[in-house]
């Protein structure tokens, strides 16, 4: 038996619920058994907040160095190709998942499409659990060659990272970044039949004259844009005099949103609210409150860093490492409970204001976002 386990009494795995009848019959006394440990419960935590998205990382390496997630020149402990989980190790994982009501998978880096052959994992994904849907969060910059294989390998969707259409200023914030090559990611993506959304860090004094031009540049294509407020995470912990709250977000829409856009007119499967077009229902934007509207309540995400670490709350470095249980030869169940265990032992929620700047450590392109 895995070490990983939490004990709950009696013998384990099959033949528990044999063992347990003799005993019953034999008039001993029964060890209490809370759970059938063939077969884990759909993961949930003692909040009682299920589990049905993973957020998935495959690198921690990024062709670009935004200001508020990477140092000038990229993070300095970078993941070693052995210490990555492999596509085996990962098409694994999420067949593991889906067993326990996983029901979406994104892949995040870094950036997904620096890792070699990322369209094999999206297929190797696709073939080992099929109901499970399969996104996409990437700078784009190497979208367009790959989005129709994407696709066709099983890929749904692709949430694209822009925080200016300005190339000068996309250069500075990404430093380096090429905008032409992101744009034509996003058409590409488009034409290959990919859900596109892109996400905009609203940055105070940086982008936010752009708010606008984002918005109509994103509803002219059929886009739903999406503005995150910047988190005080890695080196956005850096950046706090850019901060922009929901309120001033919506406020830079002017007139695009309609006049009580204060109330959100949908809220989708994540922490963004979206608000509907003064002139068109049935565009939408969406704002996300990262950090000010604590959203931890309906948490649904469970994350799994490039290094096979499974991380419960983006903004701790808790973590259980599924790939040193995968390669100590621990079996599905043994993960399976791991995990389970793991989310027992999850906080209510994040704590940016009060934890002492303990976040500030977790770089955003080191847990996958
Ligand atoms: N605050 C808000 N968003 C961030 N991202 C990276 N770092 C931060 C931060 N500190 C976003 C990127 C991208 C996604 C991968 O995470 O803009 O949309
Ligand atoms: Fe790379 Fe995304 Fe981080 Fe920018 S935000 S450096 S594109 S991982």
């Amino acid at each position: 038996m895995s070490s990983l386990l939490p004990v709950f009494g009696g013998k384990q795995g099959r033949g528990a619920g044999r063992e347990l009848e003799a005993r019953a019959a034999s008039g001993a006394p029964q060890t209490p058994v809370w759970f059938d440990l063939d077969a884990p419960p759909p993961l949930a935590d003692v909040q009682g907040r299920r589990y049905e998205y993973l957020r998935l990382s495959v690198t921690d390496r990024c062709d670009l160095a935004c200001r508020y997630c990477m140092p000038p020149g990229g993070e300095g402990d970078h993941a070693l190709r052995p210490e990555l989980m492999s596509f085996e190790e990962n098409a694994r994982l999420v067949a593991i998942f889906a067993r326990l009501g996983v029901r979406r998978v994104r892949f995040t880096g870094g950036e997904p499409l620096i890792r070699k052959h990322f369209t094999s994992l999206v297929q190797a994904i696709h073939d080992a659990s099929e109901a499970t849907e399969l996104v996409l969060t990437s700078n784009a910059t190497r979208l367009a060659p790959v989005a129709r294989e994407l696709r066709a390998a099983g890929l749904s969707g692709v949430n694209v990272s822009l925080d200016s259409l300005d190339p000068q200023r996309f250069r500075e914030i990404t430093r380096g970044g090429d905008l032409g090559a992101v744009l034509a990611g996003i058409e590409a993506s488009l034409d290959a039949g990919l859900e596109v959304k892109i996400n905009t860090v609203a940055m105070g004094g940086i982008n936010d004259d752009e708010f606008g031009a984002i918005v109509d540049w994103a509803w002219a294509r059929g886009i739903t844009p999406r503005f995150i407020e910047l988190m005080p995470l890695g080196e956005g912990a850096k950046m706090t005099e850019a901060f922009m709250g929901v309120p001033d977000i919506v406020h830079r829409l002017g007139e695009r949103v309609a006049d009580d856009a204060m109330g959100p007119v949908v809220t989708g499967r994540g922490p963004a609210r979206y608000f509907a077009s003064a002139a068109d229902s049935s565009r939408r934007v969406g704002v996300i409150a990262a950090v000010s509207a604590n959203f931890c309540d309906t948490c649904n995400r469970v994350r799994v860093t490039g290094r096979g670490d499974l991380r419960v709350c983006l903004a701790s470095q808790r973590a259980i490492s599924v790939r040193d249980a995968f390669r100590a030869g621990a079996s599905d169940r043994d993960v399976a409970w791991a995990t389970c265990w793991a989310l027992g032992g999850k906080a209510q929620g994040h704590q940016f204001a009060t934890d002492g700047g303990a976040h500030e450590g977790v770089g955003m392109s080191l847990v996958g976002g």
